[in-house]
């Protein structure tokens, strides 16, 4: 356990936060899912899509480096499709032999009757099959692989399926989220889309959705300055994530809420609702009124942090991505929050290793009263002292005064916020909402449905 947490964050250190930009053959699982979540840091060259830079209109796929799969798969002209005991090999004509195992192909056939065709759900009885089972027949088609099963069975794969799903070896090339870390600069060429744009159409919500990919945040300009209004336009990304604040919020200075958010008092950069055992993933703010003076937003992208953490102090980071905080909520009367287990500072993708989300509220920190070792008590002060320095380095710092009309989303996993203390009356409204289904909007706007099921 221990030294597989050591290896995968090793890795991260070595290159999850280093700009990689397309996986491996080998390593990535899924790749919709896996690139969508991978870090990667620079501006690199572009090799996949011709289509891709940032700010174009209208297509797809416009803030995402892709490298595609070979559009059309084809199997090879001089060899043969083969089939033993136990297995189907398949050449391709880019010289690579997939080598599929008899019970796996079986188990994934994609005819109709055993998988629903439009919910792309199983069917099939997978324990009714014989793990012994065997092909009598395996036969290349213009349209792709035919297998005649003992026992009565037909089955049809498209190549373009076989390919993309190849395990031995993995095949397809992956799309990649270029990932663009900011600092203070980010305020000359803010990311921001129209809100005409974004109810206007989905292709205004693609654009929407690969920015706050992209840089973590993104303004909407344009909207009426009304809850209402707000509250339709996050929607168009997904539903809202409730909390015990309840759903949709408009709110002025007010500590019957019990939460320092709804005082006037000045809030360091920090996440959100590290109390939960998944923070929420995207939180919008829309500034309706304010008479008074300071209160100006704060941004820091925490993923560039991090990375500056790992450069600078690899001993903090490595602290960091271990040590597990306890958080809560516990403010109100009726709740007390605890996440099932504390999480680290810096969470990582168990398979890939990668930086995936930023945990970091010292508000709601509990009492640390279960430690591995006596030693990380003072390694755990040693780390947060120095997060805590690179955290307000200014360079870092985007500060903006909100304006009315100009709402702000961002990614809760990877953006920390806060604001300067205020005096006068400010209302706020604003919505969170989960993660997962942020990514559902993005992949489904940017790659079209039938890409993202032929991924499944
Ligand atoms: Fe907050
Ligand atoms: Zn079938």
């Amino acid at each position: 356990m221990a030294s597989r947490r050591t290896a995968a964050i090793a890795r991260s250190l070595s290159t999850g936060l280093a700009g990689r930009r397309v996986f491996c053959n080998h390593q990535a699982r899924n790749p919709w899912r896996e690139a969508i979540r991978a870090i990667s840091t620079s501006p690199a060259p572009n090799p996949g899509a011709s289509d891709a830079s940032a700010g174009g209109s209208g297509s797809r796929k416009r803030t995402f480096n892709v490298t595609k799969a070979d559009a059309q798969p084809t199997i090879s002209k001089h060899h043969k499709i083969t089939f033993d005991d136990k297995r189907v090999s398949v050449p391709w004509e880019e010289g690579k032999t997939s080598t599929f195992q008899h019970i796996w192909l079986r188990d994934h056939c994609q005819c109709a009757t055993c998988m629903h065709p439009q919910t792309k759900q199983r069917q099939l009885d997978t324990f009714s099959i014989p793990l012994n089972i065997r092909p009598s027949l395996v036969e290349p088609r213009d349209d792709g692989l035919y297998i005649e099963w003992w026992g009565d069975h037909q089955s049809q794969y498209t190549w373009e399926w076989l390919h993309r799903h190849s395990y031995a070896p993995r095949l397809e090339k992956y799309i990649s989220v270029q990932r663009k870390l900011w600092g203070q600069e980010v305020a000359n060429d803010l990311p921001t889309v129209k809100y005409d744009d974004v109810m206007a159409s989905d292709a205004g919500v693609a654009e929407w959705t690969s920015k706050i990919e992209t840089y973590g945040f993104c303004f909407v300009d344009g909207v009426p300055v009304t809850p209402e209004a707000t509250e339709e336009v996050v929607q168009r990304i997904a539903h809202i994530r409730h909390t015990h604040y309840g759903g949709f919020w408009d709110f002025t200075a007010d500590l019957k809420m019990k939460d320092m958010a709804y005082t006037n008092l000045a809030l360091p950069a920090h996440t959100d609702t590290t109390y939960f055992t998944e923070p929420c993933g995207l939180q919008m703010f829309h500034l309706l009124e304010f008479e008074g003076t300071g209160g100006e937003s704060l941004l820091v992208d925490g993923f560039r942090a991090a990375r500056m953490l790992r450069d600078e102090k690899p001993e903090s980071f490595r602290t960091l991505s271990t040590v597990r905080i306890p958080t809560h909520a516990s403010g109100n009367e009726e709740v007390s929050i605890e996440p099932y287990t504390p999480f680290p500072v810096f969470n990582h993708h168990p398979v890939t290793g990668e930086l995936v989300q930023v945990r970091w509220n010292n508000e709601d920190r509990a009492t640390m009263d279960r430690w591995a070792d006596l030693e990380d008590v003072e390694k755990f002060y040693q780390a947060i002292y120095d997060w805590n320095e690179v955290l307000k380095r200014s360079d870092g710092e985007f500060r903006q005064q909100l304006e009315p009309g100009k709402a702000l989303i961002f990614d809760n996993w990877r953006v920390l916020h806060g604001r300067g203390a205020f005096t006068g009356h400010r209302r706020m409204c604003g919505a969170y909402i989960a993660r997962d289904d942020f990514h559902s909007r993005l992949r489904l706007t940017n790659y079209g449905r039938e890409e993202i099921l032929m991924g499944l």
